[in-house]
């Protein structure tokens, strides 16, 4: 008992020496730095001139830097940029491609004009550095009764469209069924007078249904303005939209009119890419390849922010011509500082899918007359033709069989949604003859199941008679109506690669999993591919030198 107290005490003891010690050590160390730090001041007071400071400066940061000594540094012209002092011309050009909706050659032709409506005093045609600018790529409208924030304007003079020649202005206005009444001036080439038109309709791209249903939250519009008969035969140079037919504007916008002398087959449109966080860039590789192969004549990207990796392999698709990338924010006093900007979209769900339907619509009205379809995807979804190889040929055969049931071109034309759910490879291990970074054509497990149809569905849809489009569906279509032909799932379907099924489907998705089979249909496509994308990957710097 007593050796045990004995024990007790000395461990006792042991115990405050080290912690004694310790405290000892690091008082000590503290003493060393603060001394340390404290030497260049005490040679700074000290009357050392002031060379011998910067020899010391220059010895202290010798393995960083390469200055040169001192003498040198009197005489030597650090290498800035000579070159680049711009012109205004040019300077107008790089302009025109930042800000595609401004009339820069219109406003140029024309802003040493005395042009207005009647008189100086009304509806002046304004000078661009006058406009209302918001989050860079929008324009302002401030009404007696709401805020508009103009993103863009387009000649739509389709033969279904029962309005007549007329433009269209997508933009967002911060009030629901918005009631204030507004004008349309629109700016012709060779004309001083502005023709003016009340505005015909404020088209909602949104269901109330869906939420976010109430004033003062930007809303998705397009606007509409029928060009008088006098007009009908030129297409207006720009747009401006104001509260009374007088007021000097605050927009003005270049009125879109693409019309190439021969129209191509398929456009695919990527809503405003989030990313800054992800590197997707080397999934995006195959994915930009396989929609190649599939037979996307080009893919619209727009892009909120993406990670640097992403940067590369979208500026080297610019580059080759397959791929246009537009740069976009969010307007109103929505975030658009990186990082933030991504946290609001993951936590203002409704907010994100409104602010979506801008690109989408814009993506459709500046290829009105350039595809025949239009398809609105995501970078992990891909309309897989079964029977056939390619879209064209997919379409050719659908077309015989939507026809021969109503001879009508429809809206749009659909296919099911199907998941290739990332965990349902991973029992069943890789594929050894593929390499492991080719993302979809190593997961071709799917689940069984379709989710039900027309839900989650994609389309190729119709410029000829969509209005205005939705992820899934249009909203609102010309002349019969949003009719919509669903392709058989023999014929086609949506392979959509995710780690686990949107949250709505949380229930179904156990399901889903219980029941999966192998789709290796992508496979048709294996050499081309992995050809395509590892020589992407290779020339982008992907790959260690091997
Ligand atoms: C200019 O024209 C407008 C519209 O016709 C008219 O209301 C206004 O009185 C005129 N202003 C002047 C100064 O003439
Ligand atoms: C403002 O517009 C809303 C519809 O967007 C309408 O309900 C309201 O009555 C309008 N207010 C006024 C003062 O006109
Ligand atoms: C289908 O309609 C087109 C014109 O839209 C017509 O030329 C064609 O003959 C029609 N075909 C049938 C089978 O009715
Ligand atoms: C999957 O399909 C089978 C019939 O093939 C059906 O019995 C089952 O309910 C479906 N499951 C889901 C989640 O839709
Ligand atoms: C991708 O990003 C990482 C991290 O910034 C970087 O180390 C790597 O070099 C990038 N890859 C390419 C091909 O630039």
């Amino acid at each position: 008992m007593a050796a045990f107290i004995g024990i007790g005490v000395l461990r006792h003891m042991l115990y405050r020496l080290i912690f004694w010690a310790a405290v000892l050590l690091c008082l000590s160390q503290l003493l060393l730095t603060l001394w340390r730090s404290d030497r260049p001041m005490a040679m700074k007071s000290s009357n050392i001139n002031t060379r011998m400071i910067l020899q010391n400066m220059i010895d202290f940061h010798i393995a960083r830097t390469t200055t040169p000594p001192y003498e040198s540094l009197l005489t030597v012209e650090p290498w800035v940029d000579k070159l680049s002092v711009q012109s205004e011309k040019l300077i107008m050009d790089q302009v025109q491609k930042r800000l595609p909706n401004l009339p820069v050659t219109y406003w140029n032709q024309n802003k040493n004009k005395a042009m207005f409506y009647k008189n100086e005093s009304c509806a002046k045609f304004p000078s661009i550095y006058e406009l209302e600018f918001n989050n860079v790529y929008w324009q302002s409208l401030q009404t007696s009764n709401g805020s508009f924030h103009l993103y863009s304007a387009y000649y739509d003079v389709r033969k279904l469209s029962r309005i007549g020649p007329a433009v269209r202005i997508l933009g967002m206005i911060n009030r629901i069924e918005p009631t204030v009444k507004t004008h349309c001036q629109f700016w012709f080439d060779d004309h001083k007078q502005p023709v003016i038109v009340k505005i015909m309709e404020y088209k909602y791209i949104w269901y109330k249904k869906w939420g976010n249903y109430k004033q003062g939250i930007f809303q998705p519009y397009l606007i509409a303005c029928q060009i008088p008969k006098s007009h009908h035969h030129a297409v207006p140079a720009s747009v401006s939209l104001v509260e009374n037919v007088c007021d000097k504007a605050t927009n003005n916008l270049r009125v879109v009119y693409n019309r190439p002398a021969v129209k191509k087959g398929f456009a695919v449109c990527v809503k405003g890419l989030d990313f800054l966080y992800e590197d997707l860039s080397v999934r995006l590789v195959e994915w930009i390849e396989l929609l190649h192969i599939l037979g996307a004549d080009k893919i619209f990207f727009y892009q909120l922010q993406v990670h640097p990796n992403i940067s590369k392999v979208l500026d080297h698709y610019e580059s080759v011509g397959r791929v246009h990338v537009t740069p976009l924010t969010l307007p109103g006093g929505q975030p658009n500082v990186p990082g933030f900007q991504h946290l609001y979209l993951t936590k203002k769900v409704n907010h994100k899918r409104q602010n979506e339907l801008i690109p989408y619509n814009d993506c459709l009205y500046r290829n009105l007359y350039s595809y025949d379809y239009i398809a609105l995807l995501d970078i992990d979804e891909v309309i897989m033709p079964i029977r056939t190889r390619t879209w064209k040929e997919l379409m050719e055969t659908v077309m015989v069989k939507a026809l021969a049931i109503r001879n009508e071109t429809r809206a749009s034309y659909n296919v099911r949604n199907v998941y290739f759910l990332d965990d349902l490879i991973h029992t069943h291990g890789w594929f050894k003859t593929i390499p492991k970074y080719m993302h979809m054509l190593q997961h071709v497990y799917r689940s069984k199941n379709y989710t039900k149809p027309n839900q989650y569905v994609k389309c190729f849809h119709n410029p000829e008679r969509a209005l205005t489009l939705h992820n899934h569906f249009p909203l609102a279509c010309l002349s019969q109506g949003c009719t919509s032909y669903a392709m058989d799932t023999a014929d086609a379907h949506l392979q959509h690669y995710r780690a686990d099924c949107v949250k709505t489907l949380k229930k179904t998705c156990t399901e889903f999993r219980q029941n999966s089979v192998i789709d290796t249909t992508i496979w048709r496509y294996k050499r081309d591919l992995i050809s395509r994308v590892s020589n992407t990957l290779s020339s982008l710097g992907f790959f260690p030198a091997i």
